[in-house]
């Protein structure tokens, strides 16, 4: 018997994408194998690690706890999707650069976005607020003062593109 499939419609990284999938495909699938964003990773696919966050609307949200089905009609922000049109860094890109925290970068992207959700709010973190905001990301490599480092970075980054009138 072959299996039911649906529609959807998303804009993803600005552009609209549709596509058909079967109905228990996971977000973090279609992403990576039906529209080709392998940067989004999958690490624990239950929920835990973090590695697969993507930005829902501009909220982070597990993609391997999401089913594509879902989100129809729902604006997603991947990885590759954090840079300016032009190339520029994303602030948390940059920071990560400037404060080298990563390792094996397997992790990066959930990190990635998840900060960039969490600077969106918290704009001007203390050292206990970064390591809030990525207490909910497990790196294997265990390289947490770079990556907390990068937070506060990021956050002086955006304050810094503000002042001089850039886009962030
Ligand atoms: S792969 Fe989704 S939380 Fe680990
Ligand atoms: S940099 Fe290796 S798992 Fe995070």
């Amino acid at each position: 018997m072959s299996e039911q499939t649906v529609t959807v419609r998303l804009r993803v990284n600005g552009t609209p994408r549709e596509l058909t999938v079967p109905v228990r495909r996971l977000l973090s699938d279609a992403l990576r194998h039906d529209l080709g964003l392998t940067g989004t990773h999958v690490g624990c696919e239950h929920g835990v690690c973090g590695a697969c966050t993507v930005l829902l609307d501009g909220r982070p949200v597990r993609s391997c706890l999401l089913l594509a089905a879902t989100v129809d009609g729902q604006e997603v922000t991947t990885v590759e999707g954090l840079a300016a049109d032009d190339g520029t860094m994303h602030p948390v890109q940059q920071a990560f650069r400037d404060c080298h925290g990563l390792q094996c970068g397997f992790c990066t992207p959930g990190f990635l976005t998840t900060i960039a959700a969490y600077l969106e709010e918290n704009p001007d973190p203390d050292e206990d607020d970064a390591l809030e905001a990525v207490s909910g990301n497990l790196c294997r490599c265990t390289g947490y003062q770079n990556i907390k480092a990068a937070v506060l970075r990021a956050a002086e980054l955006t304050r810094q593109r503000a002042a001089e009138g850039a886009p962030s």
